[in-house]
Formats: C-alpha cells, structure tokens, sequence
C-alpha cells in the first residue's frame, strides 16, 4: 500500500482535530470528515510507520448517528467540524478524547468525569474573527465542476483548513448571534457597490484585512473592529455611517490600521470612532471591560461553569494565597478573590493586564494584584519574594501548554494544590507528566466551550504526593 492507493474502512473512533479513525492493514488510519459507524472509501495522503492520513472520497455506508448539519459550509469551514455529529454524541468523543490523551501522553489513570455541556450548542461565542482576501476558496464541488470557476474577486469570510491565504466566502454562520454575519455581509457588500479590494497576502496590496465582532453575553454591548491594510478615514467615516444605520446595535467602532505583512487581526494603529473602545460582559458576579486585544473567554456562559469548576478544585480557604498563571484580563482571578486573601495575576499581553487591573478596581477587589511578563521569565523567585509563596497555583496556558522553564519552577515550589485548566489535553497531559514525579492527578473535569467543534477545555486538579 502507497500514497495515493484507495481504500476502504470502517471508522470506529476519533482522533486529533475530530478526525475519524480506523484501522487498514493493522494500521491506524485518521480520516478528516468521517465519524465512528461510517464504513468509507479514502486515498492515502500521508504514510508513516504507525499511522496512515487518507482523504475521504466517499461515506460508502453512514454512520446511524449522522444527522444533516444546519450549515451549508458544513464540511469545507475551518470553523465547525463537527456539525454532522449530534451534540450528546459530540460530548462522549470529547470526553474519550480527553481520557486517551491523559492515559497515553500523561500515562495517569485517573478517570475522566463526564464532560459539562453547553445548553446552547449553537449562537454560543461572544467574538468572531473574519478576514477578507481576493482569493475565495473554492469547494471541491466547484473544483470538479465542468464549468470555469472564478476564484479571484472578494471573499469576506474564514480561513479555509490550513490556509492563510484562502477565505471561505461565508454566506451563513451559526456560531455568533446572527447580527455579526449580518455585519460582515454589510461590509462585504459596501466593498463590492465601492469595488475596494480585500488585501492581498502575496503582492501585499488592497484595503480590507479582518473584521472582529465582539457581542457581549449579558449586556447589549457590540464592539466591531475593521482592520485596512492602509489609512482612509473618509472610507471608513462613510462606512461607519452605513452601519450605524442598518446596526444600531453597535455600541462601539474601532478602525485598526494594520501596514504590516503579520497577520494578526489586530493593527498596529487604532482610532476609536464610536463609542468606549471597549466592551462589558459577565461572568458569575463580576463584570469586565473587554479591550479588543485582549483574551476572553468566547463562550461566556460557559465561562461561569468553567470557573466554578476550577474553584471547587482549588477547594480556597480563607487564608490562601493563590497565583493565577496567564491570567488574561483577570477573569478567574477575580473568581478566586471571592474566597482566597490574596490573588497574583501573570500575562505577558500589557493591554489584558492593564484591563485586569481597571476590572479589579471596578469590581472593588483590592487584594488580587497583576505583573506583566513572560511567563518563563516572570515567574521567578524574585517575583515571589514580592508577592509572596502561593498555597494555590492556578494555570490557564495557551494551546502550546506550558514551557518547560515554567513546569520546573512548579515542581521547584511545590505549591501543595495546582488546578490546571487547559485548551488542548495533549499539552495538558504532556506537562502532567513531567509534574508526575511529584503531582498526582486527583480529578479530571471535561467542560465543552466550543459544541461543533472538537476544541476541548479541561481542569485537572494536581495534589502534591
Ligand atoms: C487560555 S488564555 C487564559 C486566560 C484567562 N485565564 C481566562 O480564563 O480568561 C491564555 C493567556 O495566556 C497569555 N499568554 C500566552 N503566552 C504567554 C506567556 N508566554 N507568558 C504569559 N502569558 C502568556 C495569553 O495572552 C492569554 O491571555
């Protein structure tokens, strides 16, 4: 068997990134877009010595838990793998895949609880980041079309799978209150009636780069953010008029200028045209000023069981000094003020921490304090001859984990409680090994953010032997 051959199996479980898997000539073999029940024909695209990558051709036999998916870009976006799987089912292989990560990579046997869903598995994120591009991603339906396919033009949508150059030209999307699709239509179309052009990553020209809607969950804040690859405030002004006409929902309008090839959807320069600047959400008791740079939670309402969680794990006494490592803008320290006597906040962004600091003061928490910094750098005995030897360690890292700099340091300390709440729980298990010389792993709490796609969050509770 070589690359390119065809075959056909059955798919019995799933893997990395939702991807379904089963197993051809004793092999494993990961295929994108099948699920556990489907018998498939897919062509080899990638050998190795353990594994197999096929592209699916076609689902021979469907799964019986198959259901329609709601979107029509189902199956082509980046942004919702999964909705052909029922939600109680997208559940069941979130939580097996938290339990094979920390069995197989973390090698611990604590049992994973059953994972926390989300009451609203659709409409449920607070912030969506689009991008523009003159080049639209085609479908492979259009690809084996007999007619010619125009994909120059503009597209105003998602990143298609692994490109940073190809959009989605989203038509519909069901993962934010529908107002947000309803705005970059807007845009899509001033664009189109102007013919000013989507910037243009290789020849590094045209105009609209990115549009960041951020809709609060418990307030009516709407924060839009457009991002140019140059400056024409006359476009904009005009643009801002259009949409506050048709959206007088937004309550805040920020032009972001960004002029360098990077591709962050955020610019270098910003001019606040309405409105703070900033938006307010909720999570439990405590209300935040979100800057546009700044991380937060996407799913607010699952925010509120994700912290209870990490509470109920961090098991606070009164006289607890807690440090909460990349703490963002402060949210789950501020959950942890409620019981410990003091909280330290880390973060290397500087707009999340002065964000965190100006929530503090507004939610009237004077005893949880923040510093600005590289985790590996920041978090150093110096540090803690500030602010004190934490009795409760909590971490929220990035998808990568944490660095190896920073798990030594934990094992150097030896903070008796560590609750570690992770994006990816392969990195999650990776770091709970190394912490397993001197950690056990007491409690695994699966909690679902991201329903239709098989992004996991996860707390694990670590006790010192
Ligand atoms: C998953 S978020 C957690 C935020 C926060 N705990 C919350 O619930 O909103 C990870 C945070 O780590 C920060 N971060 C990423 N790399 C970092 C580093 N090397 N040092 C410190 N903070 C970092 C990010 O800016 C982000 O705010």
């Amino acid at each position: 068997m070589k690359k390119g051959d065809c075959i056909e199996l059955f798919i019995d479980g799933t893997a990395f990134k939702g991807k379904g898997v089963g197993r051809f000539e004793e092999r494993a073999v990961f295929v994108k877009g099948a699920m556990p029940g489907d018998r498939v024909s897919a062509r080899i695209i990638k050998k190795k010595k353990n594994f197999l990558e096929a592209k699916l051709l076609e689902i021979l036999s469907p799964s019986s838990d198959r259901i329609s998916p709601l979107c029509s870009h189902a199956g082509v976006c980046g942004g919702c793998s999964w909705q052909h799987v029922p939600y109680p089912k997208q559940l069941e292989f979130k939580r097996q895949q938290v339990e094979d990560h920390i069995t197989r990579i973390g090698k611990c046997s604590t049992p994973v609880d059953d994972i926390i869903g989300c009451p609203t598995p659709l409409y449920y994120r607070n912030k969506m980041e689009y991008s523009f591009s003159p080049r639209r991603w085609l479908t492979e339906q259009e690809i084996r079309s007999e007619e010619f396919v125009d994909d120059a033009g503009f597209a105003a949508g998602l990143h298609a799978p692994g490109r940073f150059d190809k959009i989605l030209d989203l038509k519909e999307c069901h993962l934010q209150h529908p107002i947000s699709y309803q705005i970059l239509d807007h845009v899509r179309r001033f664009a189109l009636e102007r013919d000013i052009p989507a910037y243009d990553t290789f020849n590094k020209e045209g105009f609209f780069r990115h549009l960041v809607i951020r809709k609060s969950h418990y307030t009516n804040d709407l924060m839009v953010v457009l991002v140019s690859y140059y400056e024409d405030m006359n476009l904009i002004n005009t643009l801002l008029e259009s949409l506050k006409q048709s959206f007088p929902e937004i309550t805040t309008f920020i032009y972001s200028i960004n002029d360098t090839p990077s591709p962050t959807a955020y610019g270098r320069i910003e001019h606040v045209l309405l409105g703070p600047g900033y938006i307010r959400d909720s999570i439990g008791e405590f209300t935040f000023n979100i800057h546009p740079k700044a991380f937060f939670q996407t799913n607010t309402q699952q925010a509120e069981a994700l912290y209870e969680v990490a509470l109920k794990f961090a098991n606070l006494q009164p006289d607890d000094l807690v440090y909460d490592l990349y703490c963002g803008v402060g949210t789950l320290s501020l959950y942890l003020s409620k019981v410990a006597t003091k909280v330290v906040g880390i973060e290397l962004v500087e707009e999340a921490i002065e964000n965190a600091k100006k929530n503090a003061q507004e939610n009237e928490i004077n005893h949880a304090y923040f510093v600005k910094g590289d985790m590996k750098d920041t978090f150093n005995e110096t540090l803690i001859a500030e602010y004190g030897v934490p009795t409760v360690l909590v971490t929220d890292p990035p998808r990568a984990g944490m660095h190896p700099d920073v798990v030594q340091q934990l094992l150097d300390l030896k903070t008796p409680r560590i609750v570690y709440v992770s994006c990816d729980s392969s990195t999650m298990a990776r770091d709970i090994e190394k912490l397993s010389s001197l950690y056990k792993v007491d409690a695994i709490q699966p909690v679902d953010m991201f329903p239709q796609t098989y992004h996991i969050e996860t707390v694990a509770l670590l006790t010192l032997k």
